[in-house]
């Protein structure tokens, strides 16, 4: 049985990358390429990891925008998920995001992922549109639903 003490949240690095892509490889259909992680970090986006000792287990991407942030990616390795490393990233990205006076935190998460509608759910996120057929998926294309959460700044 694991520990399920809380993970420590920590900024990732560019040499993080080889121990990040195989999270997201499993954790997502359609994983995004290292060239894309390479662009976030140029372009000076969040990414934070969750880490137990020095295993890390899931992370974060945000990209700032004046005061709002917008959640890219939050992905949890599967071998760990449903072990509150999801909703530990997420109560850290929004302390921090409360701490640098940010109005609001966007994203958006396929109709049809149920997980992570709830954990968005239970942090306050509401649905505030949907972009029909924004993602690709197995079938076809699937809506994007399109998520907010107010912090006390906005
Ligand atoms: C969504 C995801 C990040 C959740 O991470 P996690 O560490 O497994 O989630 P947690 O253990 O912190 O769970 C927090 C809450 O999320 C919800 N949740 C998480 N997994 C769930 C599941 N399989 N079914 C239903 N609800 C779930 C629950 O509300 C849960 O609270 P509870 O355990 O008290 O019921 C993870 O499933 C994941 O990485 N999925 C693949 C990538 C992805 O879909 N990312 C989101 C893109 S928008």
């Amino acid at each position: 049985m694991p520990s399920l003490d809380p993970p420590v949240i920590l900024p990732l690095e560019r040499e993080d990358l080889p121990r990040l892509m195989p999270i997201e490889r499993a954790g997502h259909v359609y994983p995004w390429s290292e060239r894309v992680f390479q662009d976030c970090w140029q372009s000076g986006y969040y990414l934070d990891g969750a880490f137990r000792a020095n295993d890390l287990l899931g992370f974060s991407v945000v990209m700032p925008v004046l005061d709002e942030w917008h959640l890219l990616n939050l992905c949890v390795s599967p071998r760990v998920q449903r072990q509150g490393i999801g909703r530990s990233l997420l109560a850290y990205l929004l302390d921090q995001a409360e701490k640098a006076g940010v109005g609001s935190v966007w994203l958006e998460v396929r109709q049809s992922n149920d997980p992570a509608q709830q954990l968005y759910a239970a942090h306050g996120f509401e649905q505030v549109g949907r972009r029909r057929d924004y993602y690709p998926a197995p079938g076809g294309r699937e809506d994007a639903l399109v998520l907010t959460r107010r912090l006390q700044a906005g």
